[in-house]
């Protein structure tokens, strides 16, 4: 274990309250790409920037090409969590951690054992009919091809935040108070670059800020420890 990862360790001993927050690093090694890496999503080639299919307008213009993304690039294909994702878990049941706030939408740290979970970006788990609001099992999506219909004629959607829509409240003001109070908040596999989640460790007060990012983020210098490194490797040694 080097010297950063058994400073981690001894500030996870010594907490109670702690939070996490993550991005789609955290599920890399889970076999799920993530969104800026080199081979990550956006850096694969579409007729249109990812950015964009994933966008409201674009699934209400365009749900054809959306779903081709969708099938191609979305679907569950039976992930399991990672040690990242199970260690979290475990100091949930010990009582030591307090929240994960993700920007995932693949379900993995429920998979793990997780239950406060806030979901900003929404997950690919639930779907319902964009016009009538009804419920769909996510398989309808997931296990399907092409535009998945409502019996009203609306085009069934994953309950996923798209690109111009706004995060839910709740999730956002329960995150919020996550982070206020924490006493230690690790970051993790995030580039911290999409807002507003991104501006959500704004609020942490406390001195304990851990991230373990592969790459470099514009918060590293606020933190106190930084750990370059894969997520899952460093917490399997916690
Ligand atoms: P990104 O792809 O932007 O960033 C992932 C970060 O994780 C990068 O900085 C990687 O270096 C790092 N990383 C990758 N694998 C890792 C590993 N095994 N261990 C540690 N770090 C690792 O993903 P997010 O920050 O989650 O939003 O992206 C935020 C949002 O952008 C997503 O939720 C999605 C996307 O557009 C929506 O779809 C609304």
């Amino acid at each position: 274990m080097n010297e950063s990862i058994r400073q981690l360790k001894e500030l996870v001993e010594a907490s109670d309250n702690i939070v996490f927050f993550g991005g789609a690093g955290v599920s890399t090694e889970s076999g799920i790409p993530d969104f800026r890496s080199v081979d990550g999503l956006y850096n694969q080639k579409y007729a249109y920037p990812p950015e964009r299919i994933l966008s409201h307008s674009f699934f209400e213009r365009n749900p054809e090409e959306y779903y081709r993304f969708h099938h191609d690039k979305l679907r569950l294909t039976g992930a399991k969590p990672n040690a990242a994702h199970l260690k979290l878990a475990e100091w949930e049941r010990q009582g030591k951690l307090k929240a994960v706030i993700t920007q995932n939408i693949d379900g993995l740290h429920q998979a793990a054992g997780s239950r406060n979970v806030i979901e900003l970006h929404g997950t690919l788990l639930r779907s319902y009919c964009a016009r009538c609001r009804k419920e769909y099992p996510y398989e309808i999506i997931n296990d399907g091809t092409g535009v998945p219909r409502c019996g009203c004629g609306g085009v069934i959607r994953p309950d996923i935040v798209f690109y111009e829509e706004a995060l839910n409240e709740d999730d956002l003001a329960a995150a919020v108070h996550y982070i206020r109070e924490a006493d230690m908040l690790i970051i993790g596999g995030t580039s911290l670059v999409v807002y507003p989640a991104a501006g959500l460790i704004n609020y942490y007060r406390g001195d304990k800020l851990v991230l373990v990012n592969k790459g470099e983020t514009s918060q590293d210098s606020y933190a106190n420890l930084v750990i370059r490194e894969k997520i899952g490797e460093v917490f399997s040694q916690l």
